[in-house]
């Protein structure tokens, strides 16, 4: 919470091309519901699990719980939490998810990024797209220096994401989190503002680096 009693940077909707960014819905339930229990096999590898299966912990009702979470970080300033919408064909749907949370302010100015995406949609640099939206955000409105990344060894395409958009490898946490039924290592990666503001920015860099590759 600012000294003002105002959350910096929230809420608030981002958006480049196709990909839209925006605070959750009481009304996003059946959408959220419906891709994350069609994507088990694709999440469950990457994600900490809560006690029950996969389909009563990502079922409508239990979407009630996940957003009043995501509510209240909101509300104090530690978390950012984003869904992440496709705008196609005059339509907006829900296809995944990026949290900028675990927020620290004053001396630390740092929060941890978190995403999924629907494996219909993979490959399309959506989550790119969307990081490099919200960590512009973040470091600006948002007033955040440093955002980081922790990643299993093993998750090669959420490497390359990191590593396309130019984050530093400054870590290696053993037996980090647990994760599908075990402690497991984690790759840290960071930015801080510094090292994009001479480019304008993450996302400029993003579209760039796209156009360079072709
Ligand atoms: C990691 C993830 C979010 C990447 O999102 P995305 O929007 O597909 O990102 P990109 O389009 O940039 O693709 C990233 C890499 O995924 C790989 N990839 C592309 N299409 C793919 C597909 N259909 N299936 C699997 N991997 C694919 C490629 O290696 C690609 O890298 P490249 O651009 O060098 O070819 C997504 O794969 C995902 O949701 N995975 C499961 C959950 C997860 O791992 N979350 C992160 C935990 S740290």
């Amino acid at each position: 919470m600012s000294w003002f009693g105002r959350v910096p940077g929230w809420p608030v909707m981002l958006m480049d091309g196709p990909v839209v960014l925006r605070p959750y819905r009481r009304n996003d339930a059946t959408a959220w519901s419906a891709v994350r229990r069609a994507n088990r096999a694709w999440l469950a590898p990457w994600e900490s699990h809560l006690p029950g299966s996969w389909d009563e912990t990502n079922s409508p009702a239990a979407f009630r719980y996940v957003h009043a979470d995501q509510r209240r970080s909101a509300r104090t300033g530690e978390g950012m939490p984003f869904a992440v919408c496709l705008r196609e064909d005059g339509q907006e749907r829900l296809v995944g998810h990026l949290n900028v949370g675990s927020i620290v302010r004053r001396a630390f100015c740092s929060g941890y990024v978190g995403y999924w995406v629907d494996s219909r949609v993979a490959g399309r640099g959506v989550i790119p797209t969307a990081m490099a939206l919200a960590v512009d955000h973040a470091f600006g409105p948002g007033g955040l220096h440093r955002v980081e990344v922790n990643i299993r060894p093993e998750n090669k395409p959420s490497r390359r994401v990191v590593e396309k958009l130019g984050f530093r490898e400054e870590a290696y946490h053993v037996r980090y989190m647990h994760i599908d039924g075990a402690w497991r290592d984690h790759i840290g990666y960071a930015l801080t503002s510094e090292e994009v503001a001479a480019e304008g920015g993450l996302l400029a860099r993003w579209h760039r680096m796209r156009h360079e590759a072709g």
